[in-house]
């Protein structure tokens, strides 16, 4: 039997930088804050803020899949179960929580199939959901 220190070495190292840091928070500062800003404020008339919006899609059909389908989700490296995991990250963090009140979250079975039909006209759905919204 041969004495094989490296891989032992590189599957510590992967084990503890997994337990350090993995979860939803970090998957949001490394693949969405760059645009949504690390408090989900946005950039007026570039980026759309999250904080006090995202969850009000919920509330209007077509919402729920337009968050996912929108291609900052769709198209993310993220795959499906840790992309379901920052989206509810992202109505709880974020809210307003009157309209996440109920909410029940995004499994990667349910964002599969939405992320494949990822949105061609962003704008054109964005304002149809926007005109459809409650006050
Ligand atoms: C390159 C910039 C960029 C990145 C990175 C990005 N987004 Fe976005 N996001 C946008 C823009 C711009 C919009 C507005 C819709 C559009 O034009 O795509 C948006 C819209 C959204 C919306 C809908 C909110 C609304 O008001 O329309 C959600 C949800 C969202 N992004 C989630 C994410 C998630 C989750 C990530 C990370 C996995 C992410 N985004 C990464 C730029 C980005």
């Amino acid at each position: 039997m041969s004495f094989r220190p490296a891989p032992v070495l590189a599957l510590a190292l992967l084990a503890s930088a997994s337990t350090v840091q993995a979860g939803p928070r970090v998957d949001y500062m490394l693949h969405c804050q760059g645009c949504h800003l690390p408090d989900g404020s946005g950039t007026p008339g570039r980026v759309p803020a999250l904080r006090g919006q995202v969850a009000r899609f919920l509330q209007v059909e077509g919402g729920r899949a337009y968050l996912v389908r929108v291609p900052g989700s769709a198209f993310s490296a993220l795959d499906d179960a840790r992309l379901a995991a920052v989206l509810n990250w992202m109505v709880a963090e974020f809210g307003p929580s009157e309209s996440a009140r109920g909410f029940r979250g995004y499994t990667a079975a349910e964002v599969a199939p939405l992320r494949a039909d990822a949105l061609v006209d962003v704008d054109a759905e964005r304002a149809r959901l926007l005109k459809n919204l409650p006050d």
